[in-house]
């Protein structure tokens, strides 16, 4: 089988630049699984669906028209790669992503990008559901203080406003809904490996699963 490395965990925990790093070191294919719930979200606000509607919404992720070209994420043609990232459809994501129709719909897609030599696969459910044949799993983690200010830094790199007590407040409610929600919630998967990077660098990080990987 193609060789799977499960990287799950919080919002802002490093996830998406780790797995990045890792899947571009072994050479393996890399899934974002937290961008096609924001493409979901997205796709909704733009058809006019609330996030609100299960079943249309659920219509919508089975029905996404989606591009993932090196680094570029292309929605029915359209660049929305920076579009993606913002504050309110993080939510927007958080919103859909509760749904067990959406996450449904969104299943097939995510296991087909297990293909060629490997997949690092970055997530809340990567290890659990998605790929639970992973041959390692890593739940990822950091203190809600550090998180905080990584996200504040990275809006801050990406030029816009930010204010840290909100995003603190953010991520603390959305960390409370992805734990709370019936379908999948966010958990250290029982053959997970906890690693903290509260006081970890990302070359740190990044070495780290790579040593684990090799063992
Ligand atoms: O890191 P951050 O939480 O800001 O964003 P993300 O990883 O892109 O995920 C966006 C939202 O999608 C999260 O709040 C989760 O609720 C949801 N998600 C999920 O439920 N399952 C996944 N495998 C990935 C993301």
């Amino acid at each position: 089988g193609v060789a799977i490395l499960a990287i799950d965990g919080p919002s802002a925990s490093g996830k998406g630049s780790v797995a990045q790093r890792v899947a571009e070191v072994l050479g393996f294919a890399y899934l974002d699984s937290g961008a096609l719930y924001r493409l979901t979200a997205l796709a909704a606000q733009q058809a006019g669906v609330d996030w609100c509607n299960e079943p249309a919404v659920a219509r919508i992720a089975q029905s996404l028209d989606v591009c993932f070209d090196n680094g570029r994420i292309l929605l029915a043609g359209q660049d929305v790669s920076a579009l993606i990232r913002s504050e309110s459809i993080g939510a927007g994501a958080s919103q859909v992503a509760a749904f067990s129709a959406v996450r449904r719909a969104l299943l097939a897609r995510q296991r087909a990008f297990s293909l060629g030599p490997g997949l690092v696969a970055d997530g809340r459910d990567m290890g659990s559901v998605v790929f639970p044949q992973a041959q390692l799993k890593i739940f990822l983690t950091a203190t809600a203080e550090v998180r905080a200010k990584r996200r504040y830094q990275q809006l801050i790199d990406r030029g816009e406003l930010a204010d840290l007590l909100a995003i603190m407040r953010d991520l603390q409610s959305r960390d409370e809904r992805d734990a709370a929600r019936a379908e999948a919630p966010l958990r250290q998967w029982h053959d997970a490996l906890l690693l903290d990077t509260s006081e970890l660098s990302l070359d740190q990080v990044v070495e780290c699963v790579l040593s684990w990987w090799k063992t």
